[in-house]
């Protein structure tokens, strides 16, 4: 269930045999409710990583949302109600940084320095730029599509995050930052750390129409979801005709995605749900699904309605001025090395 990588810069488990590394950074686009890709890709790490004393950063992405589209929509609500799924997830803001892009000039400006050290054939072949721009499917692709990934080098580098977890789609915005860390610390000297992945537990947990579980996509289910909706999604989830429920991806990918979601939220392999449902047919896998979200979702909605906007409002406020002190910290020292200062 674990998945591999053959990228060295990511790991896949923030088990307790491992030094905590000191900084992490991650962060979402605004543009709708997080779902259990999200939960299980990255939140659930953050939530580990912190716990085992790491200091969290988390990016509210709002300028990564006007690359596949004219205006960001709802910007105000959708970055509260994205705080408000960290807080639900169970990220401690009292410990962590959570700012939004706009809120950090400094950070923004590392896009300058940054974009000096990519070349544009190595912007053109970004795997993930290049899937964002298939799904968006636009007549025009702007500049900050395509540059997008040196902005988030400067996300992850303005506070010289060691450990960044994310999902795997993110792994080639990785590899990018380690050679922008490397060559500006090549040319003018040490400054960046080079930061590490961090893979959750699924390298892409698909959506209920068997696609990539996307919030565009409207396939996923939200972690603000209720019992009901849940209910709803996973009954009109596609599944097969063979009655008796067995796990093979290859031949059965939609009864497989299944079998995997409840299995994460269970916390048992996939082919141990196949096994209890077994000749239950697609009903009974539906119920165990059903019942299975619902019981990881429960504790998650219970805290989701202890707080208010008010609450994200401050952590967002909070977490600016943090941001802005540290970005501005790290302009200077890259301002000074390139003899700008
Ligand atoms: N691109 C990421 C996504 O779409 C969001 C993101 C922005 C991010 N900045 C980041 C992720 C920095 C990790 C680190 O999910």
């Amino acid at each position: 269930m674990t998945t591999t990588t053959t990228v060295p810069a990511a790991r896949t488990a923030a088990g307790p045999g491992l030094p905590a590394p000191g900084r992490v950074l991650t962060g979402d686009r605004p543009t709708g409710g997080l779902h259990l890709g999200h939960y299980f890709g990255t939140l659930a790490n953050r939530v580990r990583l912190q716990q085992q004393g790491c200091e969290l950063f988390v990016v509210v992405a709002d300028y990564q949302v006007i690359t596949d589209r004219d205006r960001p929509e709802n910007l105000a609500q959708l970055r509260t109600s994205m705080v408000l799924d960290y807080l639900a997830c169970g990220i401690d803001a009292d410990n962590s940084v959570i700012f939004a892009h706009s809120a950090a000039p400094a950070l923004n400006q590392l896009l300058l320095p940054f974009l000096s050290l990519v070349s544009t054939g190595e912007l053109d072949r970004n795997p993930t730029v290049k899937e964002e721009i298939r799904m968006a499917g636009r007549s025009k692709v702007n500049g900050l599509m395509m540059t997008y990934p040196v902005h988030q080098a400067a996300d992850i580098l303005f506070c010289k995050a060691e450990l960044v977890p994310v999902g795997k789609d993110q792994l080639p915005h990785l590899e990018l930052t380690r050679s922008i860390a490397r060559r500006f610390n090549d040319r003018y000297g040490p400054v960046f750390p080079l930061p590490e992945g961090l893979l959750g537990e699924v390298g892409t947990l698909l959506g209920l129409d068997g696609r990539k579980m996307s919030k565009s996509l409207g396939n996923g289910i939200a972690l603000s979801d209720g019992p009901d909706q849940v209910a709803a999604k996973v009954r009109a989830a596609r599944t097969d005709s063979e009655r008796r429920i067995s796990y093979h991806p290859q031949s059965r990918p939609e009864v497989a995605n299944l079998l995997t979601l409840a299995g994460l939220c269970l916390g048992v392999a996939p082919a141990v749900v196949a096994e209890q449902v077994g000749a239950g047919g697609a009903a009974e896998l539906k119920r165990v699904v059903t019942d299975s979200v619902n019981k990881l979702l429960a504790p998650i909605r219970a805290r989701r309605a202890s707080f208010g906007p008010g609450d994200a409002a401050e952590i967002l406020r909070r977490g600016a001025s943090r941001a802005r002190e540290i970005a501005d910290a790290t302009l200077a020292e890259v301002n000074a090395v390139m003899g700008m200062g």
